[in-house]
């Protein structure tokens, strides 16, 4: 039966139930009231007519009884009245009274046996009667009984009266209630659940957008839910189909989905283990509320998607304000919120432990000394410790979290990790241990500087994969072991033997994940969309550079904005028509040469200003804050050229991002030689950023360029860039680890570091 029919019915029988019992109390209680009322008027006239008959005369006796009776016998709903004697017969009757009652009723006799009145209701009749007796007297002697008769039917009226009225009622509200029904399953029930029928329907078919759900009251949560479904749905169609696509084209790129099942075929289930120092979500206190921030890293940029595809765990310094108050008792979290698809593990590390190993040991001694920008490298004793105990902290967080798995494959990050290969490799000799070098690796004579350069080429070596972004860094790491270890280079592989254990040294240039909206932006307008842009920042302005940094003395923001000035001074024409947007993410700020750096962005950009600025125009705005993916997207694709000009750079995925962002295929690249991306993004406007007079002229090539040519470099960027994403990226380097051959397969090892085992720390030394 119908769920309408069967809300219908159940209201149906409700409602005739109720109205029902009301009905019923209601016919009794008003049957009991006319029925008192009836013999409460009955007795009163009984009594005064009784008294009338005692006081007739004598005289005449019963033709004065008579007349006594037909006086009144003539009233309201008052059939009669009968005098009757001791023997039963009547004395004097109301003509038209019915003939039974020639002779006494019970209630007569009744009233004669006890000398007081009585009443009854009788029935048998052509209607049903009231009769109520009394005594009737002369002299004190009981003579006979006195009978009035009321026709009693009138109250069986008044109850059919109150059951038709009941029954009209029923009817009515029936009526009512099934339209009432009728409407509100209409527009609450089939109405929402049409809508999202129809809205499912349009997803099925490939149309409309999962997040246009319909928001319908009570059904939100099975809307959310569906909304859910129908993400993966759509995610898991557009998988399919871009995976048929490219098998049809015999393509061979690599995506989210031919990553995870990539990965889901050498990998046992949650078996990826990541670590890097930043966390890819960091709790932020504001103003009484927590706020998730993503920080602005190029690592996180890369790493993100591999987690988000394949799972697994990230172990990360807890490093947000309002860290410790979003995890559970094990310092884990799921994420991304909303939506998690991998763990997040914290590590906590102290203020003081920060300041050495993070601010000090890693970003004033590793970062300049591999980044030769001339910034002298510190290298402090203290620094060195808080280092290597950090990295004893991280080993055990991993440790820990690897517990249980057999042959994890352990994914380090980073310059600030160089001790931890050998570390867990030493306590989980079974797990497969990579470490990407995310920066340069300079010449063996530049690294020498290090004081501890053999420690760490030696925690790096206990890896069995050790990644760079391009092939002349691994030269570069070859030739510094070459130079300071007892080690076999072999050089026809790139590999390092040391003591019995191999490690491959490999070049795996990063990326972005260049997703498939990269490619299917729907076309956009750049011209309007900077036109906003500029309104927005209250400049006028024709065309837009935009730059995207942390505000590091890697990045070449100073020589970028020297070049702009020199363009501005070779070609007057441009003034008040170019524009150039720094978005700087502040970064370090803690380490002095970065406080002071800021400081130098920020006067140089002023001097300039103040050099060429009128009206509304300026030729630099600088925004020195923490901008989204999102935001900065919007910059990417409003821009007629995108400045990358590190001084040193291991990769530099602004460059790809830029590139990935631009699906309308306009928008020039000027790109530092010494990035990474350089290798690889040939069509960029390749420059030296130390040559002011080469980048000013590279700002008007990028400005003046035949149209049809700029689609043309942009278009075989982005085919560089989408072949070469980040999850081919991560398919090399797990494919690499994957063909690893342990060294000692056969070794008991321990599950966890036990209590009481000695301390790595020690084992170490
Ligand atoms: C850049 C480098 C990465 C480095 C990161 C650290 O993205 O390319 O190698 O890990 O900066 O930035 P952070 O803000 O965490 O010090």
């Amino acid at each position: 039966m119908r769920i309408t029919s069967r809300l219908i019915i159940s209201l149906v029988v409700g409602i005739t139930l109720v109205t029902f019992l009301f009905a019923r109390s209601q016919v009794r209680a008003e049957k009991l009231g006319l029925r008192n009322d009836l013999e409460r008027r009955a007795s009163i006239l009984a009594e005064s007519i009784e008294q009338s008959i005692e006081l007739l005369p004598d005289r005449d006796w019963r033709r004065e009884l008579q007349r006594l009776v037909e006086r009144f016998g003539n009233r309201e709903r008052l059939a009669g009245v009968a005098v009757y004697g001791l023997d039963g017969r009547a004395l004097a009757i109301t003509p038209g009274l019915e003939r039974r009652f020639r002779t006494s009723p019970p209630p007569a006799i009744e009233a004669m046996a006890s000398n007081r009145g009585a009443g009854a209701f009788l029935g048998g009749g052509s209607t049903p009667m009231h009769v109520y007796a009394v005594p009737w007297h002369r002299q004190n002697l009981i003579l006979g009984a006195l009978a009035v008769y009321h026709d009693a039917s009138y109250i069986e009226a008044q109850s059919a009266r109150i059951w038709r009225d009941a029954v009209l009622r029923v009817l009515v509200q029936i009526v009512l209630v099934v339209l009432i029904t009728l409407l509100i399953v209409r527009w609450s029930v089939h109405g929402p659940i049409a809508r999202m029928a129809q809205w499912i329907k349009a997803q099925r078919a490939g149309q409309g957008l999962p997040s246009a759900v319909p928001d319908e009251d009570v059904f939100r949560p099975i809307a959310h839910e569906v909304a859910q479904i129908t993400r993966s749905l759509v995610a898991a169609r557009s998988a399919a189909e871009e995976e048929a696509r490219l098998r049809a084209s015999a393509d061979s790129l690599w995506t989210a989905e031919r990553l995870r099942v990539h990965v889901k075929d050498r990998l046992p289930e949650g078996a990826l283990f990541v670590v890097s120092n930043r966390e890819p979500y960091m709790h932020m206190g504001r103003d009484h509320t927590t706020e998730l921030v993503v920080p602005a890293s190029g690592l996180v940029t890369a790493m993100e998607p591999i987690l988000l595809s394949c799972g697994g765990t990230w172990i990360a310094h807890g490093s947000g304000d309002a860290d410790r108050q979003n995890v559970d008792e094990h310092s884990r979290l799921q994420v991304p919120p909303g939506e998690p698809r991998y763990t997040l593990r914290r590590v906590w590390i102290t203020p003081e432990e920060e300041q050495g190993y993070y601010f000090g040991f890693a970003n004033e001694g590793l970062w300049p000394l591999c980044h030769i920008a001339y910034t002298r490298p510190i290298f402090r004793a203290g620094d060195w410790e808080h280092y290597k105990n950090v990295n004893q902290k991280f080993a055990e967080a991993v440790l820990e979290e690897m517990a249980g798995t057999d042959e994890p494959y352990l994914l380090l990050q980073d310059y600030h990790f160089a001790l931890l290969p050998r570390m867990v490799k030493r306590a989980r000799p079974d797990a497969r241990v990579s470490l990407f070098w995310h920066i340069p690796w300079p010449n063996s004579q530049v690294f020498g500087i290090c004081p501890w350069q053999r420690e760490l080429l030696d925690g790096l070596l206990g890896a069995d994969v050790l990644g760079f972004h391009i092939q002349s860094h691994c030269n570069y790491f070859l030739e510094t072991v070459d130079k300071v270890l007892e080690a076999r280079i072999d050089w026809d592989h790139f590999a390092v033997e040391r003591r019995g254990h191999r490690t491959l040294v490999r070049p795996f240039p990063i990326s972005v994940s260049f997703t498939e909206d990269d490619a299917a932006a729907p076309p956009r307008n750049p011209y309007l969309e900077r036109a906003q842009l500029f309104q927005r920042l209250g400049v006028e302005a024709v065309f837009l550079g935009v730059g995207v940094d942390r505000v590091d003395y890697t990045k070449g923001i100073i020589e970028r904005f020297l070049a702009i000035e020199r363009f501005l001074e070779r070609y007057p024409k441009y003034r008040g028509q170019f524009t150039f947007i720094q978005i700087g993410a502040p970064s370090r700020t803690h380490i002095p040469r970065y406080a002071e750096f800021m400081a130098e962005v920020g006067a140089e950009a002023q001097r300039i200003n103040a050099r060429f600025q009128s009206g509304r125009w300026k030729p630099i705005v600088l925004l020195n804050r923490h901008h989204s993916h999102q935001e900065i997207v919007e910059y990417y694709r409003a821009a007629d050229v995108c400045l990358v000009t590190s001084l040193h750079d291991g990769m530099n995925l602004v460059a790809k991002e830029f590139v990935a962002a631009r699906g309308d295929e306009q928008g020039a690249l000027i790109l530092s030689r010494f990035t990474g991306a350089s290798r690889e993004l040939q069509d960029a406007l390749i420059v030296n950023p130390y040559d002011t007079e080469e980048m000013a002229t590279a700002i008007l090539t990028a400005l003046e360029m035949d149209p049809e040519e700029r689609r043309a470099r942009m278009r075989r960027m982005r085919h560089v860039v989408r072949e070469h994403n980040i999850y081919r990226w991560a398919a090399n380097l797990i494919g690499a680890l994957a063909e690893v051959r342990l060294d000692q397969p056969a070794i008991v090892r321990p599950r966890a570091l036990r209590p009481g085992a000695p301390a790595l720390r020690e084992v170490e030394r």
